[in-house]
């Protein structure tokens, strides 16, 4: 069974797909993760050999070859005690990179892979190869849209842009240190105009998605409902 969420920046998706995936004993796949780790490894490739970001990015081939030869796998690490949803871990061959993918240098850089339309259709087999029995959810931007357009349940996950800055300056995250709660709701709604924006795989609400609004739920209430969903799916 094939499940994707998508939806904006902050509303829950990676901790509601960890969890729904865990509850239905189906691997999770984090897309986000993959264009996290595709920038981290550019910005340490660029480092290594002292060229600035923006002159390594212009040599569009090392682009595509790093993103070809891409060997990348995830693992859920279990919940240490009942207030914590576990987290993912995201390797590279042998390599843990999980620490770094939150860096503000990745997230400040994610445009220059995920707003090209090559190196977007190069992330595409990676993406789909998670879907083998017994299936997969998916969440990211484009699950429902580009990558699984055949999935069997697909949902959209929002909340309003002051919810979704409420909570993230709320969790204290990478995103929280130090940062006013306007600057976390300018950053949320700039970052959705670029997701909604860009000319290829723009967040879009898939067709035959169903729109969940999370405002005023908890992780659980959302993680149930769509849990409820899949159920009346697989029972039709
Ligand atoms: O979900 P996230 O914040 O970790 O995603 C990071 C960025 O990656 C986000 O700004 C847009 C991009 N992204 C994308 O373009 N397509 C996806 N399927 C997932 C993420």
């Amino acid at each position: 069974m094939i499940v994707t969420i998508d939806g904006p920046a902050g509303a829950g998706k990676s901790t509601v797909a960890r969890l729904l995936a865990r509850r239905l004993g189906l691997p999770c796949l984090n897309s986000g993760f993959i264009y996290r780790t595709v920038t981290f490894l550019a910005i340490e490739r660029a480092a290594a050999e002292n060229c600035p970001l923006e002159e390594w990015f212009k040599q569009r081939q090392q682009v595509i070859d790093l993103v070809a030869g891409l060997e990348l796998s995830f693992r859920d690490e279990p919940a240490l005690d009942e207030n914590d949803s576990g987290r993912t871990l995201v390797f590279v061959g042998g390599r843990e990179v999980s620490g770094h993918l939150k860096d503000s240098e990745v997230t400040s850089n994610i445009w220059r892979v995920a707003d090209d339309g090559e190196y977007r259709l190069g992330l595409l087999e990676l993406q789909r190869s998670f879907s083998r029995e017994p299936g997969v959810v998916a969440e990211g931007r484009d699950m429902g849209s580009v990558v699984f357009p055949d999935a069997d349940l697909k949902f959209y996950l929002d909340a309003s842009s002051a919810e979704r800055a409420r909570r993230r300056s709320g969790e204290g995250s990478s995103a929280g240190g130090g940062v006013t709660y306007e600057e976390i709701l300018e950053a949320i709604e700039a970052r959705d105009r670029r997701d909604r924006e860009r000319a290829d795989s723009p967040l879009v609400i898939p067709e035959g998605a169903l729109m969940v609004n999370s405002d005023g739920w908890t992780v659980e209430q959302t993680v149930d409902y769509l849990g409820m969903e899949v159920d009346k799916k697989r029972s039709a």
